[in-house]
């Protein structure tokens, strides 16, 4: 695939990353801990019946200059341990409000860097899970883990606890930019590492990359992706590097070292699909590849794909989101809600038996109809207008009156090759994921006069 310069000029304005509608950004602090206590007792009447359940472990060891996560930045052992049982009680609060014959289909464990925890921690938290839920029949058990803190006897803890998929965050195998950004090198290759969990079966493997990082050429990360490729990972992403210094202070210091121009960014983005489909891998959305027999890539197939802040789920695994630990935000049918803001500060109130919701969003009728064609657009890259307006039991034609939406909207769009479209349904192209978000906002009725800010899409 070949990405015109000129379409780069004319798409790549600040949009929202839309890994949720509506985004973080629009979550306000009037929506209180009482809000969120009542939304999670109506969520066990309200579809998806499954439960999916996040973890935030925030620890990191060191600051990676381009990092966008929620991190707090620590070795302190004492810490980490306190911060687990605050997490243990945490779940048992929420627990009592959660209708038990209803089944979890995901756990997922992010950061920072959850693998930074004595591995034991993690056994202990995983087994308040199976002891007390139940289980749909696959469940998507995943974790984040910083390839630096990994090695064999963790990877096997991690199995013997039930994951079925391992991620690896490599970011670039090139030493040269892992110290750029600060990043500690892994003693043990990448490819040691994966052929350890490969040891056992029904763990799946991951691995992240980041395009866009200081000293990243189209010709480094050409040799990255054939890398990854002969890995062989079950999945792989390649995260275009987010660059917002205005809240991210850190990535201030990147600016030294000269960020790759657009331009060049697009060739990476242009040589890892190459190198990436060349190996037999399916694109899924805009940066993600999944082997053909997949679950994810059937869900693509099957047009059956969703996304919640932990990345794209099938219809089997999607579930109501119930978010642990600081800074996680939960995503129920009704609300999205996000938790403390500071390890202290999340400790203290759940040791004072308080879950500590600083800010939310209350979904009407409306944002729920907007995310679905978001998710639509962005997980399927196709929109059946029928199928959505049934959905929500509406007419077609009352559907697009309620989004200000005309046809001609999207004729920019079909000018340069990015989708087609009937009034019936929208199909975008190939080279119409490279600006599903800027497509996304065209059925964005929020952001007309918005003043947030956001990355920018390439
Ligand atoms: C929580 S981290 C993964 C686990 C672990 N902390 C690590 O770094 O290996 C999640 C992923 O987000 C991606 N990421 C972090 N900051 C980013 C940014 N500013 N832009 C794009 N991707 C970013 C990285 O690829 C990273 O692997
Ligand atoms: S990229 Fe991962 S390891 Fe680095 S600071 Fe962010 S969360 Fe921590």
């Amino acid at each position: 695939m070949r990405i015109p310069l000129a379409l780069i000029d004319k798409y790549n304005v600040p949009v929202p990353r839309y890994t949720s509608y509506p985004p973080a950004n629009f979550f306000t602090d009037d929506f209180t801990t009482a809000d969120y206590l009542q939304a999670v007792k109506e969520s066990n009447h309200t579809q998806p019946e499954n439960i999916s359940i996040y973890l935030h472990i925030p620890f990191c060891t060191q600051l990676c200059l381009y990092c966008g996560c929620n991190t707090h930045i620590t070795k302190d052992q004492d810490m980490m341990k306190t911060y687990v049982e605050a997490l243990k009680k945490e779940i048992h609060m929420l627990g009592k409000l959660i209708d038990k014959n209803r089944k979890i289909s995901q756990i997922h464990w992010g950061g920072g860097t959850p693998n930074v925890l004595p591995s034991s921690y993690i056994g202990e938290i995983m087994e308040l899970f199976t002891s007390n839920y139940q289980f749909i029949d696959k469940p998507e058990i995943a974790i984040e883990c910083n390839p630096a803190h990994l090695d064999e006897a963790y990877i096997n803890d991690l199995a013997s606890f039930g994951f079925t998929r391992i991620s690896l965050g490599v970011q670039d195998f090139q030493e040269k930019v892992l110290n750029a950004v600060h990043r500690e090198v892994p003693e043990i290759p990448i490819a040691d590492l994966v052929g350890m969990i490969r040891k056992h079966p029904g763990v799946s493997v991951n691995l992240d990359f980041i395009y866009g990082l200081p000293y990243q050429t189209a010709a480094s990360f050409a040799e990255t992706m054939e890398k990854a490729a002969a890995i062989n990972p079950d999945r792989l992403v390649t995260f275009s590097y987010a660059h917002v210094p205005w809240v991210k202070k850190a990535q201030q210091k990147l600016e030294s070292y000269g960020l790759p121009e657009p331009e060049e960014k697009v060739k990476m983005f242009e040589v890892a699909w190459a190198k990436m489909t060349g190996a037999g891998y399916v694109p899924i959305g805009l940066d993600h590849y999944a082997k053909p027999d997949d679950d994810m890539t059937i869900a693509l197939k099957n047009r059956s794909l969703h996304r919640n802040f932990q990345g794209y789920c099938t219809r089997e695994t999607t579930g109501q989101v119930y978010a642990f630990g600081v800074t996680g935000i939960s995503q129920l049918e009704n609300v999205y809600a996000q938790n403390a803001r500071t390890v202290k500060e999340y400790i203290d109130s759940i040791n004072a038996g308080e879950i500590q919701v600083v800010k939310g969003y209350a979904l009407s009728e409306t944002d729920k109809i907007i995310r679905q064609i978001i998710n639509e657009v962005m997980c399927n890259q196709y929109l059946s207008w029928k199928q959505v307006a049934s959905q929500f039991n509406l007419e077609v034609d009352g559907l697009k009156a309620l989004l200000n939406f005309e046809e001609s909207k999207l004729d920019e769009f079909v000018k340069d090759d990015l989708l087609s479209y009937t009034t019936e349904e929208i199909v975008i192209t190939d080279l119409g994921r490279f600006v599903l978000r800027n497509i996304a906002a065209v059925f964005d009725i929020r952001l007309e006069g918005s003043i947030q800010k956001f990355s920018k899409s390439v």
